[in-house]
């Protein structure tokens, strides 16, 4: 079983710090951004490589997964042990590519992996969002295991004004937290999904529950992918194609915090998500308030 990683776009949010440089290699700490979601894609059990979708205009994301035995060899002659081990660590993870040229959409960069997957499920995880834990996906693994097998996506509240932005689905709660309010909305509810909405106007949604990006889905959605027409935006959507996948199979939501994964799709989140994995470390902790006390007043 693998992990889909669609990794094409053009980072415009980053320029010009991604006009020569992928924004999937803009560092958290010390570690590229899409090297967080390519261990989380890697966590749940059975999943045993990841793809990435790239496009020929980022070679540097392939360079950077690449073997380069001089490089640490030469790390390793000035003493720098530890740093070469890192290096390789990247180089050690069982990393693949496909290339998506022409970006129509996360439908079609799915799509792109399709010959890699052998015909298993797949998980699909958006890279702009990384998980610490590396718990979301193998908690939607569970539930799938629960339930025949089924898709799973990970889905979360949102305000109304900002449906807008997301896939939003439509459903009914097949399992909630003894305890908690009956709104099935808390963490750890399962919803069985009904429909499925890519970008709807407040007044379309059928609920405030939005794809959060991360999904666990059946072989099936390839053969949908292959002939899903364009959706909202003229891009070819994975929500359309999952929207006819439940006209043939059952498909669930577990809802999950959106707090616990990291956001670094803006500028100002990913500052943020460095603060936070900052503090989360005890190495750099201390360093990185002290720095930040520096002509900072946060408040
Ligand atoms: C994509 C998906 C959308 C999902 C969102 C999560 O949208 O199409 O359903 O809710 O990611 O970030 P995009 O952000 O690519 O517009």
């Amino acid at each position: 079983m693998k992990s889909i990683i669609p990794a094409a776009g053009l980072g415009t949010r980053f320029l010009p710090a991604t006009k020569c440089s992928p924004k999937e290699l803009l560092p958290v700490l010390d570690k590229p951004v899409i090297q967080y979601v390519v261990e989380e894609a890697l966590e749940p059990e059975g999943v045993t490589g990841v793809v990435i979708v790239n496009s020929h205009e980022k070679p540097q994301i392939e360079q950077y997964f690449a073997e380069d035995p001089e490089f640490e060899d030469m790390l390793r002659s000035r003493g720098k042990e530890e740093l070469a081990n890192k290096v390789h660590e990247a180089s050690a993870l069982p990393v693949s590519f496909v290339y998506q040229d022409d970006p129509k959409g996360l439908g079609h960069a799915v799509y792109c992996a399709a010959s890699e997957m052998d015909g298993d499920p797949f998980f699909v995880l958006l890279g702009d969002y990384f998980v610490p834990d590396r718990q979301m996906c193998v908690n939607m693994a569970k539930v799938s295991a629960a339930h025949n097998d089924a898709s799973v996506i990970a889905v979360a509240p949102v305000p109304a004004d900002q449906v807008s932005r997301y896939g939003i689905i439509a459903g009914e709660c097949v399992e909630s937290l003894p305890g908690t309010n009956a709104q099935g909305e808390e963490e750890g509810a399962v919803w069985k999904v009904t429909g499925l909405v890519e970008k709807p106007s407040p007044e379309e949604a059928p609920s405030h529950l939005f794809i959060v990006g991360r999904y666990l889905l059946s072989p099936r959605i390839m053969d949908l992918l292959a002939t899903q027409g364009t959706g909202a935006g003229g891009e070819i959507q994975l929500t359309d194609a999952m929207e006819r996948l439940l006209e043939e199979e059952e498909m669930y939501a577990l809802v999950v915090d959106p707090d616990q994964g990291c956001d670094t799709g803006t500028p100002a989140a990913w500052a943020a998500t460095n603060a936070r994995m900052a503090l989360a470390n005890e190495d750099q902790a201390g360093a990185f308030k002290e720095a930040l006390g520096k002509g900072v007043s946060v408040g």
